[in-house]
């Protein structure tokens, strides 16, 4: 897989640094708030993991699977909810975690769904954000790293359900997908 990397934006070790610096804000922040943690699936799989064991506090946690890409390297625009949450969330405090925010579509459907169940409090931490390829209004509380406007793999991101277990984050060779 390494062959198909333009280069490395984000080493494993960097992203650890990452969980780690955001888990000590989140230990901080969600202290006694006993928090629905939602891990955005499939992308944010690897994020959660590290995130989660840096955060010394109690939370229950629970999973979402929304779609937008489709395998490609743009958003459809059109949402699917293939898997819903198994916990009701009404009055709860949330923590969402994504890998990335791009034009910010999937988050902004999550955030309303949460909303429309009445969920008391809304935070998103993120791996990356791409605030370039932004098209609707929405913001992550946390932030990995702003990444630059370009197509990226690697640890839980995916072009066509490949490079998901990249252990980094790399810009993918563009004649990978053109070709
Ligand atoms: C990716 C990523 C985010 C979303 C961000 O999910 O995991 O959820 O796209 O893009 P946006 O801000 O433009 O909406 P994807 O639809 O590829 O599904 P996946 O996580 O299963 O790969």
């Amino acid at each position: 897989m390494d062959n198909d990397i333009e280069r490395v934006l984000y080493s494993r070790e960097e992203i650890l640094q990452a969980a780690a610096r955001l888990g000590k804000q989140l230990t901080t922040d969600f202290k006694d708030k006993k928090p629905i943690v939602i891990s955005v699936l499939k992308g944010a799989i690897l994020f959660t993991v590290d995130v989660i064991k840096e955060m010394d506090v109690y939370a229950e946690l629970d999973f979402i699977d929304i779609s937008s890409y489709h395998g490609g390297t743009e958003s459809s625009g059109q949402i699917d909810l293939l898997h819903d949450l198994g916990t009701d969330i009404d009055g709860r405090n949330i923590l969402i975690i994504e890998d990335i925010i791009d034009t910010g579509r999937t988050l902004k459907y999550l955030i309303d769904l949460l909303k429309q169940r009445n969920a008391a409090e809304i935070k998103v931490c993120t791996l990356l954000d791409k605030e370039e390829g932004r098209a609707v209004d929405v913001k992550a509380d946390y932030i990995g790293f702003s990444v630059p406007n370009e197509f990226v793999v690697g640890y839980g991101l995916d072009y066509k359900e490949l490079y998901r277990n990249l252990p980094y984050v790399g810009v993918l060779k563009p004649e990978v997908y053109t070709s």
